[in-house]
């Protein structure tokens, strides 16, 4: 997983949290690579992972809330750090359906080691959007954080439902325009 994945998830820490937070959760968490993260490299998905178990555990909020909250504040970073991503798209299904061809295509371009899931667009009409979501790293959390981060930044009143598909086809993803 990108270091930039890392050093995001640290800066949040130490934003809603404190800096201590961000020491502590790198001692409990006992890291190969020591937390010393940097954008451009490489680490092992499990640090994240173990990141995220120790500071559930220090502030008494379940793993899931935590990675879905971390998705919504990665997506403000990606808005800042690839604003030609965000170049003439108004709407958020025409954004999503983009993640698999254009965003995360052009994401391998510049980190051709990323480790990327795949999103499938199963439906699309001018109402609803159905996304299939598969990754060895079952980062659903941070799929819908990240979908949540997009429906707020594009400001189009569209809800979001997640449906429990059988494990091995992927978790899908549904979004459909509210009135
Ligand atoms: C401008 C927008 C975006 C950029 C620049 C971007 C870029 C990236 C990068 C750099 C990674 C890390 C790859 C690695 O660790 O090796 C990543 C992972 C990921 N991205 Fe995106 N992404 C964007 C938008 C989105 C959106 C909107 C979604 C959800 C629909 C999404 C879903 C994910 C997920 C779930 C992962 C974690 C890896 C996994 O699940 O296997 N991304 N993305």
């Amino acid at each position: 997983m990108k270091g930039v994945v890392f050093t995001e998830f640290l800066g949040m820490v130490e934003q809603t949290f404190s800096a201590d937070m961000v020491d502590d959760i790198i001692d409990d968490a006992q890291l190969p690579s020591g937390g010393a993260y940097t954008a451009v490299g490489t680490y092992p998905h499990d640090e994240m992972v173990a990141m995220v178990v120790a500071l559930s555990r220090r502030v008494n909020l379940p793993v899931p809330d935590l990675v879905r909250a971390f998705g919504k504040h990665l997506f403000g970073r990606f808005v800042q750090a690839y604003p030609s991503f965000f170049d003439g798209v108004t709407d958020t299904f025409q954004f999503l359906s983009g993640i698999e061809d254009i965003i995360h295509a052009e994401v391998l371009k510049l980190y051709p080691d990323a480790e990327l899931p795949r999103f499938d667009v199963e439906e699309q009409d001018e109402q609803n959007l159905t996304l299939l979501y598969h990754s060895p790293r079952h980062f659903e959390d941070l799929a819908e954080g990240l979908i949540l981060g997009s429906i707020e930044y594009f400001g189009q009143p569209i809800s979001l439902m997640r449906d429990a598909s059988a494990p091995d086809r992927g978790q899908r993803f549904h979004l459909e325009r509210r009135a």
